[in-house]
């Protein structure tokens, strides 16, 4: 039985679409029972309906906390018997109500290599801070903002030309294939929580060293 995934989205959804396609392809054990909104307007809104999804949309401002609305947007992801939670272009901080909700079963995807760049408008920060590479970042949500413990990262170079726009395309690209990757680990029953290590189980190493510019040592 593959994963029972919902997932949050408050804007164009093109991380949503990579798992709608990777699940409707087969390549990740899930469905994608529903999606959830904090605007009205989302993209990822449209693009649910279209793959024949549930949306739902839990205004943000409606409920008198952050505590309230996470618990209305519980109640939806349990109405649709949701077990994995992935946020995906979600710009509020999700509170324990949620996380005590689903231990262990929430997802987020980082256009960073974190712990470097949390926040918003990471790509702009990454170039003015003059970094040769970055990328993104799967990690297992908990209180802090894009903190919890790390799935799996990408690593793409920063070119001198690039602008924020180009860089985030960059990554974006390499967000589309990391995302359905860490779920399916997790659909595999793969991943095991040790600390702030999570352990890929049996290992699955990635490619060798990288530089930017090149080294010729
Ligand atoms: C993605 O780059 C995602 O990593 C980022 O928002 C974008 C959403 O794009 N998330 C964050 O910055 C969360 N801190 P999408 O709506 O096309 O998937």
């Amino acid at each position: 039985m593959g994963l029972r995934v919902g997932v949050l989205a408050s804007g164009s959804g093109s991380n949503l679409q990579a798992l709608l396609d990777a699940a409707s392809s087969g390549r990740l054990d899930a469905r994608i029972e529903v999606v959830v909104s904090d605007m009205p307007d989302a993209f990822s809104l449209e693009r649910a309906r279209r793959a024949g999804v549930a949306a739902e949309v839990v205004a943000w401002g409606a409920a008198p906390s952050r505590e309230a609305h996470d618990d209305a947007v519980v109640d939806v992801l349990r109405r649709h018997q949701v077990d994995t939670v992935a946020l995906a272009g979600y710009l509020r901080l999700v509170t324990p109500v949620l996380l005590a909700a689903f231990p262990g079963r929430v997802l987020n995807i980082h256009p960073a290599l974190l712990p470097s760049f949390p926040g918003l408008h990471v790509q702009a920060a990454a170039l003015e801070h003059g970094v040769k590479f970055s990328g993104c970042t799967v990690h297992f949500v908990d209180e802090e903002m894009d903190h919890g413990p790390i799935v799996i990262q990408a690593v793409v170079p920063v070119r001198d030309d690039d602008t924020p726009e180009s860089l985030a395309a960059r990554i974006l690209r390499e967000e589309h294939r990391i995302y359905p990757q860490a779920l399916q680990y997790l659909a595999e029953g793969r991943l095991r929580i040790d600390g702030r290590r999570v352990v890929v189980d049996p290992p699955s190493p990635g490619s060798g060293s990288l530089h930017n510019p090149a080294v010729k040592f």
